[in-house]
């Protein structure tokens, strides 16, 4: 007797997924260049009207003409007397510099790490660090480095940058950590060598690709051959040094996963911004992800030799992607009931346009002219202003505590 039972499809052989990959980053390759038109490579800033620069400032129209006819300030663009002034960023930039006057970080001091992290994937780590670093230019007139250590790029592609297509292992972190096969030192002794220049004025960026795969086994590897002096976890920390001077900021994106360049980017770290979404299952992978952070950094210790523990400046639970529902609502309770003291004071909304813009490779600030509700975009701009803020007023508080101990 027979079964009329169609054969089974072909076998997915690994010539069969490569096909797949190949398509698929080709397909990206078009989804973005129609999406970043018609400069597939450049992204452009946002044009800030006066009334934006007013409200960035915190000044009054009053003011604003005040300062705007004493000459010293940009003037900006204007089509026609009469009509609304346009500024760049750079002219934001002056603007804030001249009217918020943030205080400035001394010759002598350091820039301030922040890594962003969470071993759980879709939390808005990189959301959050691209808002930060943004933010931090445009309202405070911060430099700042931005470190993509994810493998798969989402920041580098934010940037307008094809992390797999443009991007080569040398322009990445990796040139610290691969070794020199002769000498047996690290190609680059630090990374004043990576930091590119973005379409975002004073927001400079080392990118990632998936090269950085390669550092999951070249650390432990270095492990085993090196010395007891070797310390595997400092390695991003002690190459960004020598950044730290010129940069008021490194803000670090990294992947979703307990990896040696993780683990780098925590030590590296002067604060850590961790974010959550209010959801059961990122709460539990949240309550894995403090068990191994604080083991490892209290294991460090027996690690090193001088037997220092690693501080931080700040830690920051940043619940996000808050949605409006009751459910969340009590898990949000959790998390203020675990975390306490570090539950940052501000909450990120979950709303459709944050969603929309970040499909368009877009971060809520990219964003110059809203077409829909001033409402919806002023709920998720908002937070992402206080939030950004709220760092800075506390970094400030750090650089001046420090002036005085050196006073
Ligand atoms: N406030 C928000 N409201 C709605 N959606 C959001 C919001 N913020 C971010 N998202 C969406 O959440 C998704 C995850 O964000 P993001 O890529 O920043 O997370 P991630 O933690 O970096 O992810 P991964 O672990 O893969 O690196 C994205 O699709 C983004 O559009
Ligand atoms: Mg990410």
């Amino acid at each position: 007797m027979e079964f009329a039972i169609a054969p089974p499809p072909p076998r997915v052989t690994a010539d069969d997924l490569l096909n797949v990959a190949e398509r698929a980053a080709a397909m990206l390759r078009l989804i973005r260049d129609s999406m970043v038109q018609p400069e597939p490579h450049k992204k452009h800033p946002p044009i800030f009207t006066s009334n934006k620069v007013q409200a960035i400032c915190g000044i009054d129209k009053t003011k604003f003409n005040t300062l705007l006819k004493s000459g010293k300030l940009p003037e900006g663009q204007q089509e026609s007397k009469g009509k609304m002034r346009k500024f760049t960023l750079a002219e934001t930039i002056q603007w804030v510099e001249a009217t918020v006057k943030p205080l400035k970080r001394r010759k002598k001091q350091k820039g301030k790490i922040f890594t962003v992290g969470n071993f759980k994937g879709g939390v808005t780590k990189t959301t959050t660090g691209m808002n930060l670093a943004q933010g931090l230019v445009m309202r405070r007139g911060r430099r700042v480095l931005y470190i993509d250590l994810d493998p798969q790029g989402s920041s580098t592609v934010l940037y307008g940058i094809n992390p797999n297509a443009e991007i080569e292992s040398h322009q990445t972190v990796l040139p610290i950590i691969e070794r020199d096969k002769k000498t047996g030192e690290p190609l680059q002794p630090n990374l004043l060598y990576a930091p590119m220049k973005t379409y975002w004025d004073n927001l400079d960026l080392i990118p990632a690709s998936s090269d950085l795969f390669n550092a999951e086994f070249m650390l432990p590897a270095q492990v085993h051959q090196n010395d007891a002096t070797f310390k595997f976890w400092q390695v991003l920390r002690e190459a960004l040094e020598p950044l730290l001077d010129e940069y008021d900021y490194v803000v670090i994106d990294t992947a979703p996963t307990l990896s040696y360049l993780t683990i780098n980017a925590l030590f590296a770290a002067d604060s850590m911004v961790v974010p959550i979404v209010p959801d059961i299952l990122s709460y539990s992978s949240m309550v894995q992800f403090w068990g191994l952070f604080s083991e490892l950094v209290t294991g460090m210790k027996s690690f090193s030799k001088d037997g220092e523990t690693k501080s931080y400046d700040s830690v920051e639970v940043l619940i996000s992607r808050m949605p409006n529902k009751p459910g969340a609502q009590i898990v949000n309770d959790f998390i203020r009931k675990t975390y306490g003291s570090y539950v940052t004071a501000v909450e990120i909304p979950e709303t459709d346009l944050a969603r929309t813009a970040s499909n368009e490779f877009k971060t809520v600030y990219d964003i110059s002219d809203y077409a829909g509700s001033p409402e919806a975009y002023r709920r998720i701009r908002e937070p992402y202003d206080r939030l950004v803020d709220l760092i800075d007023d506390r970094t400030c508080r750090f650089w001046a505590a420090e002036e005085l101990e050196a006073a």
